[in-house]
């Protein structure tokens, strides 16, 4: 088990674009204590200052199954995990909670309870980010997009992502994750 501690997020380190874009993160929506939850691979999303809080800004199509859940439930988490789990994070990135009794168990992976948030997050987990939501910016708009700009071909049934922001509340890690004085 991965040996996390709380790092303040002025002192937190990450290479953000590797991490979306070829890590990914592993979002869960729900409530551990409720019995009520549900993760699936992200590789689209942010992290930043806003209204002068830390945040994590995911996009979440309106058909997962987590997306419910992700609108019931006032907080999320986000996971990064070593790289032997990713065969978990396909999986939880292909299959959904709607086809498993125990979605985090078929992957692999052990949901518990967070420190501050109900959602859970995962005993494999190097690095977990907990976030109380802050705004719901809705779905894109087609209408949005400035040409020459189109994102057309992602979106052939018009499911466009709705755009959602936590405050990051807290962020456990393993060291490596805390930054060296500069
Ligand atoms: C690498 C990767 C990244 C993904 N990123 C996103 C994402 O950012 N937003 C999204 O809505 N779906 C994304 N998906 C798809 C969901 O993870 C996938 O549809 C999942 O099975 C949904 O699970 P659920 O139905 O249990 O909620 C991604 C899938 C993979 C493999």
């Amino acid at each position: 088990m991965a040996e996390r501690s709380a790092i303040p997020w002025e002192d937190f380190q990450l290479p953000v674009f590797r991490q979306w874009a070829k890590n990914w993160l592993l979002l869960c929506a729900g409530d551990f204590n409720d019995g009520k939850y549900n993760m699936m691979t992200v590789g689209w999303g942010s992290f930043g200052v806003i209204w002068g809080k830390p945040f994590a800004m995911i996009l979440v199509r309106p058909q997962r199954f987590t997306m419910p859940l992700l609108e019931k439930y006032p907080t999320f988490t986000l996971s990064a995990f070593p790289a032997d789990k990713k065969d978990a994070l396909s999986f939880c990135g292909s299959k959904s909670g709607r086809e498993y009794a125990d979605k985090a168990a078929a992957a692999g992976l052990t949901a518990i309870p967070s420190q501050q948030v109900g959602a859970p997050g995962f005993a494999e987990a190097e690095l977990i980010f907990e976030c109380n939501k802050i705004y719901d910016a809705e779905v894109l708009k087609k209408s949005g997009f400035i040409p020459p700009f189109t994102a057309e071909e992602w979106y052939p049934q018009n499911d466009y992502h709705r755009v959602i922001y936590g405050e990051i509340t807290g962020i456990y890690g393993t060291p490596e994750y805390r930054a060296s004085a500069r």
